[in-house]
């Protein structure tokens, strides 16, 4: 199959960024987005042209890497699909296929359809851990997890951090992806000594970075190519309310003491 594509080209950071035109013929309509557009950077590279930059490594939907809006849909026309199990055959023999990189404030570009995603590992940081003893591991028995809690935080704990969810938001907000880390980790036992602090920290951290406020309208859950729930969002509102109450209205920090 022969689409025409309209990509995000720039630079860096400080440069003006424009849309520049391609045509990538002869396509495979079983290939993945990714890898048509590995042909047309072999073509470009070929003719000694700059390749587009963008971001990947397992595409197979485990690490979240692939960013970019293609259409105007963070991932794509596919539902629950990030863009490396996109394949071609979504869409139509010479179609105008617009590709452009996640736009947020807390999402800097770095080059094409590359920006950095840092923001989220600071919020990882912040509280998405547990302080375990070391030593020898304990029976699996030994710690009885509800049935329900054990499915919801496998629910949650799908979350691959690709960020579609902030780059789909109007208010570029960042509330599916927390309230996916924090509620993994707050639903286990393991997550009980930490749980006040962590969702304190990891909303103040979210804050900090710059991302927009929730309102709600749903978009993030839409395009999650992992199907993470809104009600993660409602649970992350109580377990922060809770926290707050419990600490007399002020912020604490997560450290890695328990
Ligand atoms: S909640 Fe969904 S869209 Fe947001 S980072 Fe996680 S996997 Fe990506
Ligand atoms: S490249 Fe890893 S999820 Fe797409």
């Amino acid at each position: 199959m022969n689409v025409n594509l309209r990509v995000w080209r720039q630079t860096d950071a400080q440069s003006a960024g424009h849309f520049v035109e391609y045509q990538a013929n002869d396509i495979n309509p079983n290939m993945s987005f990714l890898e048509m557009l590995d042909v047309v950077n072999e073509d470009l590279t070929k003719r000694g042209e700059e390749p587009i930059a963008f971001d990947h490594d397992c595409r197979e939907g485990i690490c979240g890497m692939c960013s970019c809006v293609i259409n105007g849909e963070p991932h794509g026309p596919e539902y629950k699909v990030a863009t490396c199990q996109t394949y071609m055959r979504s869409f139509h023999e010479g179609e105008t296929i617009t590709v452009e990189p996640f736009r947020a404030k807390a999402f800097p570009l770095i080059k094409d359809l590359i920006v950095d995603r840092t923001a989220f590992d600071r919020v990882i940081q912040a509280g998405g851990f547990i302080s375990a003893n070391t030593g020898s591991a304990p029976d699996g028995n030994d710690i009885l997890v509800p049935k329900q809690n054990a499915d919801l935080a496998m629910d949650a704990a799908a979350c691959i951090g690709c960020g579609a969810c902030v780059a789909a938001c109007k208010n570029a907000s960042a509330m599916l992806f927390v309230s996916a880390k924090v509620s993994h980790l707050n639903l286990l036992p393991q997550g009980q000594p930490e749980k006040e602090r962590r969702v304190l920290a990891m909303v103040e951290q979210m804050d900090e970075e710059g991302f927009g406020a929730c309102t709600v309208t749903g978009s993030c859950e839409a395009v999650c190519p992992k199907g993470i729930s809104l009600n993660f969002i409602t649970k992350m509102n109580r377990d922060y309310f809770g926290a707050l109450l419990k600490s007399g209205g002020g912020k604490k920090q997560v450290s890695a003491e328990t």
